[in-house]
């Protein structure tokens, strides 16, 4: 017969493992910190995803970042993908890589003051720098998205910020972009090759101003951000030979022109610490040359709202 086991016994038990006797272990290896090498690291790539169901599911998740706009035309209405900025399938160290992503959520972001899960950020991309809408957060698409995230986070120990891999690079000086200067070398460094002239890009070339481009709400519309970004990564066939100035100039004349709103940008960072470069009014802060802009065809699309607080609702 079945008997439940007695409760002295377990305490007893209990006690036991608890005990401070020289012998026991502190904490069983369980509980050990795994043991990382930062620099040996490397993130799985297309080529490392299984033929199986979770596979299917990472797959469909990097093609959703790659071919956004196609995949998703109801929700990415820009001409930018995913990848548009996150190259190399979110692996590109200079250009805000994704790997790792997964091991840094939830995470408290300070635009909006509250502490978010992966899925909200995903649609903070989805809605700022797609100019887009919000996708589902229990949809298929959205679980794709975050099998690819985490397949690109592997073995990654929650928390760890590898060297590198988290957001664009800080630009080391704040210079001061002249969007005249820009508008010069817009054509003497090639950008209008791919971009045009008018800035509106063609096929694989995405916009980078107007209806089809990047909300003001993104964090591309920030000098600094956008300076790192190009300094780096562009012209896409030479990138790195331009001039931290340069990159500036670029920087001003690109975020100069008309671009899509970003409904309830005027709440974000809600505590007061906007960086001194955010184009729009926030609480204690003055919008740093704002551009004109465009509205939206849907604005309750571009919203992402706080995590709702349901354990205090009265009855
Ligand atoms: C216009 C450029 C741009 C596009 C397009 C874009 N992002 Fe981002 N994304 C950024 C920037 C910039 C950051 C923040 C990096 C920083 O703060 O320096 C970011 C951050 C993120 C993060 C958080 C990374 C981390 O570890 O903190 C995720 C996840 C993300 N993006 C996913 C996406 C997805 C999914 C899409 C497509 C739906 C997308 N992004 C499209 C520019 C872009
Ligand atoms: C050879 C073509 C080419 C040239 C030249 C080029 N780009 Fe790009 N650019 C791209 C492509 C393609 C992307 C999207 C990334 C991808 O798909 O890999 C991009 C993305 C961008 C983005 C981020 C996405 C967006 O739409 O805002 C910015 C900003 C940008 N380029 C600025 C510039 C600037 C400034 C120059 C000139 C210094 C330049 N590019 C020159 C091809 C080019």
């Amino acid at each position: 017969m079945h008997l439940p086991r007695p409760a002295a016994t377990l305490a007893v038990a209990l006690l036991a493992a608890c005990g401070t006797s020289a012998s026991a272990p502190a904490v069983t290896d369980a509980h050990k910190a795994v043991s990382f090498d930062e620099a040996a690291w490397k993130p799985l790539r297309e080529a490392d995803i299984p033929n199986d169901s979770m596979g299917a599911s990472i797959r469909r998740g990097l093609y959703l970042l790659r071919y956004t706009r196609d995949s998703l035309p109801a929700y990415a209405t820009s001409s930018l993908n995913c990848t548009s900025c996150h190259q190399d399938d979110g692996l590109k160290l200079t250009a805000a890589p994704l790997t790792g992503s997964h091991a840094r959520f939830p995470k408290y972001m300070p635009r909006s003051g509250t502490v978010i899960a992966l899925a909200d950020r995903v649609n903070y991309c989805f809605t700022r720098s797609l100019a887009g809408n919000a996708i589902p957060v229990g949809s298929r698409e959205m679980t794709d998205i975050l099998a690819y995230l985490a397949f690109i986070s592997k073995d990654v120990p929650i928390g760890t910020k590898i060297a590198g891999t988290e957001g664009i690079l800080p630009m080391k000086d704040t210079l001061v972009g002249d969007v005249a200067r820009g508008e010069a070398l817009f054509t003497s460094k090639t950008c209008v090759t791919c971009h045009q002239a008018d800035g509106q890009g063609a096929g694989p070339y995405p916009a980078l101003w107007g209806p089809k481009s990047y909300s003001v709400g993104a964090s591309m519309t920030r000098h600094e951000r956008a300076a790192s970004f190009i300094m780096h990564n562009m012209p896409q066939t030479a990138p790195g030979t331009l001039t931290a100035q340069e990159a500036f100039d670029l920087a001003a004349y690109i975020n100069s022109h008309p671009r899509p709103d970003s409904p309830g940008k005027e709440l974000d960072w809600p505590k007061g610490d906007a960086p001194a470069d955010v184009p729009y009014d926030t609480p204690g802060h003055q919008a740093f040359r704002p551009p004109p802009v465009l509205p939206r065809a849907n604005p309750g699309g571009g919203l992402v709202p706080n995590p709702p607080v349901i354990g205090h609702a009265k009855r």
